[in-house]
């Protein structure tokens, strides 16, 4: 593999444009509970998700990713699913799914769905079989159930550590089962969510019928929960490294994408094993017996991007998520390698690249940015954690989220990201719901932080979130300055940031246009500057401004002053989109 120089001035071509349209696609990630509850009881559902679908289109995307909304005992938020083929009662019903895909297709917004195959709930029905029959069954094998070690099998099968804290194995009770059956079973997270066994066919034929299940109801794509972790290596060998979602090496990039990080860190056993690719070929076919273009996006934290690259190969995923952005600090030589790398080694497989800032597993990025060490990723932040400097990180995170806008490719926006929202980071710790707090002793804070309830009215009870005021988590009272009704038509609001720079993007085709780095600034440790089509787009990630060519137009300024013009300076945290003359 030859290493990439990210100077090389052009970094990507334009893509001709097959008109699939995911490739260049801005996909809005709803996470149901916290979006908008019709019914009043404080946790958000699905009619409220289609009652403010209005909002999306108007923001400009062209998709929505659904959080899981299935039958679940909600021992992780919905990633414990113990029905594939139904709604939960907390969220609805299949009928208020239908609704919601038919408005949403009738605004001409296409709708993904997550699914989570690496582990059932403990609750799903091949569970519980499992746990009432003998060790060997039929039953059992649809799981990872094995005999412990030590003289009374009184010691986990292996040493691996759950990703969520603690060990990965749950050994059977007694009181239940009896001293002759005391099984372990794995469990990479919850120990309420066993990992299934997928070298078992009838795992892998009974998520091919939950696949057509959903695309016969007409779902334009699935979100595919932890896609790296699947299938664990033969013997499930011990393992001394750390597992974790959002490990990964900072500023590490040397410029070669066999080398630059893409947020992983996740190379145990446990995680990208080859055989993971058999499972995508075999759905991809399915999705090809499909009309409408229908989409597969992968959630693996895998490390380097090369190896990332293996899950959008012309006939596996059509996406990977590219965490690399999202777990590199606010430093542009790093960035600028990570987006270098990215392009190259998706465009080595025909691959649009992805871009991502913010989830429901990470710190909001305005928080992360506007933490002391910018770009840290702590596992949350709690009231006596160090805290982000609000105004700067919304700067940062604007400034993060005009360039990443402006990069080819398709986008992933979390919900609320583009109010700016930041991170709740004085949450109570007794309100706390995120497995990983608990099964870390509160090492961790954990999720809850960036899974707030959103601020739609500032006047509303619960702030427009829920008709009853109620929520499943507390909004911060500051929270009302951000509401989507005071952003919306005033100048300079991040809302009308957001829905100005989508509508720009879309008319000007940058989702499918090449990348230039722009000589001009080229040897400036502080920015990153590239042309996409006619745009150049220039982000200042040092806090001195920095000289903008004379006689360009301004397009769109982050710049929180409402100020469109920054002159002929651009002052530092800020990304202009410039139009050249
Ligand atoms: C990744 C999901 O994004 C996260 O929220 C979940 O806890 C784990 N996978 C386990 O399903």
């Amino acid at each position: 593999m030859t290493t990439l120089d990210s100077r090389t001035l052009a970094v990507h071509a334009p893509g001709p444009d097959h008109g699939e349209w995911w490739r260049d696609a801005v996909i809005y990630q709803v996470y149901p509970r916290s979006f908008a509850d019709a019914n009043g009881d404080g946790i958000g559902d699905l009619p409220g998700i289609t009652g403010r679908l209005d909002h999306l289109a108007a923001l400009g995307v062209d998709a929505v990713w659904l959080s899981p909304f299935y039958r679940s005992p909600q021992a992780d938020a919905g990633y414990d699913v113990s029905d594939y083929r139904d709604v939960d009662p907390l969220f609805g019903t299949l009928a208020d799914f239908d609704a919601l895909l038919t408005r949403a297709h009738d605004l001409g917004l296409k709708v993904v769905v997550d699914m989570v195959p690496n582990h059932s709930s403990d609750e799903h029905v091949w569970f519980q079989e499992a746990l009432r029959t003998e060790p060997g069954s039929p039953e059992r094998a649809r799981y990872l159930f094995r005999e412990g070690k030590g003289a009374d099998g009184e010691l986990p099968p292996n040493n691996w550590q759950s990703i969520f804290g603690g060990p990965a194995w749950t050994r059977l009770s007694e009181e239940r089962h009896g001293t002759a059956d005391r099984q372990w079973y794995l469990h990479m997270f919850d120990s309420k969510q066993p990992d299934l066994d997928w070298t078992n066919p009838e795992v892998r034929a009974e998520f091919e019928s939950v696949l057509r299940f959903w695309l016969d109801r007409g779902v334009d794509g699935f979100r595919i929960d932890v896609a790296h972790g699947m299938v664990k290596a033969d013997g499930l060998p011990d393992w001394d490294g750390h597992v974790s979602m959002i490990d990964g090496t900072d500023d590490a990039a040397d410029g070669d994408p066999e080398s630059v990080s893409g947020g992983g860190g996740n190379q145990g056993p446990m995680f990208d094993q080859d055989g993971v690719h058999e499972i995508y070929r075999a759905w991809r076919r399915i999705l090809d017996e499909y009309d409408g273009d229908r989409m597969l996006v992968a959630e693996a934290w895998v490390d380097p991007l090369s190896r990332l690259a293996r899950y959008v190969r012309p006939d596996e995923m059509h996406q990977a998520f590219n965490f690399a952005f999202l777990a590199t600090g606010w430093n542009a030589p790093a960035l600028r390698e990570i987006i270098a790398a990215s392009y190259q080694v998706n465009d080595s497989v025909g691959a649009p690249t992805t871009w991502v800032l913010s989830n429901h597993d990470v710190v909001r990025h305005p928080s992360r940015l506007g933490l002391p060490t910018p770009g840290d990723r702590p596992n949350g932040i709690g009231r006596t954690d160090p805290q982000p400097d609000e105004e700067l990180g919304l700067r940062r995170g604007r400034a993060a989220s005009l360039l990443l806008l402006g990069l080819p490719g398709s986008a992933y926006l979390y919900q609320g990201e583009e109010l700016g929202l930041p991170e709740h980071t004085s949450l109570d710790d007794e309100l706390r719901e995120d497995p990983a707090f608990f099964r870390t002793n509160g090492a961790e804070r954990g999720r809850d932080g960036c899974r707030v309830p959103l601020p739609w009215e500032a006047d509303a009870p619960a702030m427009g979130y829920s008709p009853t005021g109620l929520t499943w988590l507390p909004q911060p009272e500051e929270w009302k300055a951000y509401a989507a009704d005071v952003q919306t038509g005033q100048d300079g609001s991040t809302l009308e940031l957001y829905r100005e720079t989508l509508r720009l993007r879309r008319e000007l085709g940058l989702g499918l246009g090449g990348m230039v780095w722009a000589e001009e600034y080229a040897g400036t440790d502080q920015v990153i500057a590239f042309r996409n089509r006619d745009v150049l787009v220039v982000a200042n990630l040092g806090s001195t401004p920095v000289p903008l060519p004379t006689g360009a137009q301004v397009l769109l300024s982050s710049g929180l002053t409402g100020d469109a013009d920054p002159g002929d300076e651009l002052p530092g945290d800020t990304t202009v989109w410039l139009r050249l003359g």
